[in-house]
């Protein structure tokens, strides 16, 4: 049993986490909007210190990546200043912390996966957000973990495999792109190997996925096929798809360091997507 703080427990993976820690006999307390804004440090600290956690996670995140190009200041005050927050609370009660980083801190032109040690070059506001929460966490937390994600699926949030199928119910064909190459991270994948990193000690920088890449269009077109659903899923190119925020080409993560220090347990993202939707 330990004293658990989760920031974004209301969200898509702050949920399961919660759930998952609670399944485990861990008191949970969380902070999310409206009650706990990260952004307001007084208050960050203060309650922080009431829950007493022995541990915290990192998860609540301003994550819509095309309103951050519109709305940089909210990006930077809540994944930047609210992780500068956050990272102050953990140190100040001597506390280690996970934070949740991602794929967009890298620009996507190695032609290679990226390793943990790779230089961050992020080419979106979400993106430079992000890095500078990691910058934070690092300068200010002594005893930090950060985990990259990618392409986050979870039961309890808008996401990707949500949004096809139900474009494909409503529409015969569904033009989705094919050069933007990565791995989805599946919730329920991700959240026991969240809880093992938390208690092995093992402070670092991590890359933590699904095993193996593919692009948006493949990942559709298999969910599509395991549903049984009869819309044409067809390939498409970024430039015929623009979006306000640029997008890596590629976000391959690799877990060099990862599976070096913890050991990959992570399943095969087929698997992660059959079980996905099963459940
Ligand atoms: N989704 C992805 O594809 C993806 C990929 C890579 C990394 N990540 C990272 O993974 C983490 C979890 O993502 P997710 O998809 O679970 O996000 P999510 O569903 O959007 O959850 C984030 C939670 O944080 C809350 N929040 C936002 N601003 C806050 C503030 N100022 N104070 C307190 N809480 C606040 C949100 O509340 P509201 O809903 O009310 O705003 C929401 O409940 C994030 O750190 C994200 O950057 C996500």
């Amino acid at each position: 049993m330990r004293r658990i703080l989760i920031t974004g427990h209301l969200g898509m993976l702050g949920s399961e986490l919660s759930l998952a820690c609670e399944d485990q006999g861990d008191e949970v307390t969380g902070f999310d909007l409206p009650d706990v804004d990260i952004t307001n440090r007084a208050r960050v600290l203060q309650l922080a210190g009431d829950a007493d956690p022995e541990f915290i996670f990192h998860c609540a995140a301003f994550t819509q990546v095309d309103q951050c190009e519109s709305d940089v200041d909210k990006a930077m005050r809540v994944n930047a200043i609210g992780t500068q927050n956050v990272a102050l609370a953990a140190e100040s009660l001597g506390v280690p912390m996970l934070y949740i980083s991602t794929d967009y801190i890298f620009d996507g032109t190695k032609p290679a996966p990226y390793d943990e040690w790779d230089v961050a070059n992020p080419q979106s506001i979400y993106g430079r957000s992000k890095y500078a929460g990691e910058c934070f966490v690092r300068q200010l937390c002594q005893w930090h973990y950060i985990v990259r994600v990618s392409w986050l699926i979870g039961r309890n949030g808008p996401n990707f495999i949500e949004t096809i199928l139900r474009l494909a119910r409503e529409r015969s064909e569904l033009r989705v792109v094919n050069d933007q190459h990565g791995s989805p991270t599946f919730v329920s994948d991700l959240v026991p190997e969240l809880l093992r990193v938390s208690e092995s000690g093992a402070f670092g920088t991590y890359h933590i996925t699904n095993r193996g890449f593919t692009t948006w269009y493949e990942l559709a077109k298999q969910a599509v096929a395991l549903k049984g659903l009869a819309a044409n899923v067809v390939p498409c190119s970024t430039e015929e798809h623009p979006r306000p925020a640029r997008r890596p080409q590629n976000s391959r993560l690799s877990p060099t360091l990862y599976a070096l220090a913890l050991g990959n347990e992570m399943p095969a993202w087929e698997k992660g997507l059959k079980d996905y939707l099963k459940s």
